[in-house]
C-alpha cells in the first residue's frame, strides 16, 4: 500500500525533520513494507538518510529547471535533495493557486520527462457530486485532459474536494465506485484522500481497487501517521 501524507503549508524547517526522522526510524524498527511518502514543505527538504520505501517529495515545482520564475522552484532546487517524487493537480493549486488543466499538463509533463514519481491528484467539487456518479466521473475524465496516463511512475489520488481537511469522508461506496471507474480505464495505483484517518484508514485500504491513502490533517502527528502506516501492516 502506499501511505502518503501532504503536510500542505505546516511545519518550520525543524519539525518537519524530526517528524520525518521518527518516521524513518518506525519504519526500520517495525520493518514496514508501506510505500510511505512525505511531501513537506520546501524549506524542509534537505538529504535524508536511506530508507528504501520511504521518499519525501515536493508538493509543487514550476516546470523548468531554473530560470526567472521569482518566488517558485525549479527542477534543479529539487534534484539537489534527490526529489524523484511530486504532487501535481491537488485541489488547492487548482482552485486557490489557479492553476489551469493546460498549466497543470504542463507540469505533469515536464516531470514525466525527468522520470520522477507523480501523484497527480483529481477530484470533484460538491456541486459536482450531488449530481451523480455520472456527473462525476466526466468531471474528473476532464481533469485527466492533457495528461499522458501510460507513465509507469504514474499514481493517481482521488480527492473529492468536499472531504478535504471537511472531516466528511467520502462513503466506501462512492469511494469504491470511483475507484472501480478509475481502474476500468487506468492502471496505475490508484489511492483516496479526504478526511482520511485512523479510525477509518482500515476500512478504506479494503476497498476495491484502492491502492492507499493520501493524507492531510490526520498525518500531522507523528504518533498517528505512524498508527496508521501499522495498520496498514
Ligand atoms: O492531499 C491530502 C489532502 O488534501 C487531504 O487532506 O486534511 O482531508 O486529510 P485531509
Amino acid at each position: 500500500m502506499i501511505i502518503a501524507s501532504n503536510f500542505k503549508t505546516n511545519y518550520t524547517r525543524g519539525a518537519a525533520k524530526a517528524f520525518i526522522k521518527e518516521i524513518q526510524s518506525f519504519i526500520s524498527q517495525t520493518n514496514s513494507e508501506q510505500q510511505v511518502r512525505i511531501f513537506a514543505p520546501f524549506t524542509a527538504l534537505d538529504h535524508f538518510d536511506e530508507v528504501s520505501n520511504l521518499k519525501v517529495g515536493a508538493q509543487n515545482f514550476y516546470p523548468v529547471q531554473s530560470g526567472s520564475y521569482t518566488g517558485e522552484i525549479g527542477f534543479e532546487q529539487l534534484e539537489e535533495f534527490g526529489i524523484d517524487t511530486v504532487l501535481i493537480g491537488h485541489s488547492e493549486r487548482r482552485h486557490i493557486l489557479k492553476e489551469s488543466q493546460n498549466f497543470i499538463a504542463t507540469k505533469y509533463d515536464f516531470a514525466k520527462a525527468r522520470e520522477v514519481e507523480i501523484i497527480y491528484c483529481i477530484g470533484e467539487p460538491a456541486e459536482i457530486r450531488v449530481q451523480g456518479i455520472d456527473a462525476v466521473m466526466s468531471y474528473l475524465w476532464e481533469q485527466f485532459e492533457g495528461i499522458e496516463i501510460n507513465y509507469d511512475k504514474l499514481i493517481i489520488a482521488y480527492e473529492p474536494v468536499w472531504a478535504i481537511g471537511t472531516g466528511l469522508t467520502a462513503s466506501l461506496e462512492d469511494i469504491e465506485e470511483v475507484l472501480t471507474r478509475l481502474r476500468e480505464k487506468l492502471c496505475t495505483p490508484l489511492l483516496y484522500g479526504g478526511s482520511v484517518k485512523v479510525d477509518n484508514i482500515d476500512a478504506i485500504l479494503h476497498v476495491k481497487a484502492c491502492d492507499g491513502v493520501l493524507v492531510g490533517t490526520a498525518s500531522w502527528n507523528e504518533k498517528a501517521f505512524c498508527e496508521m502506516i501499522r495498520i496498514a501492516d
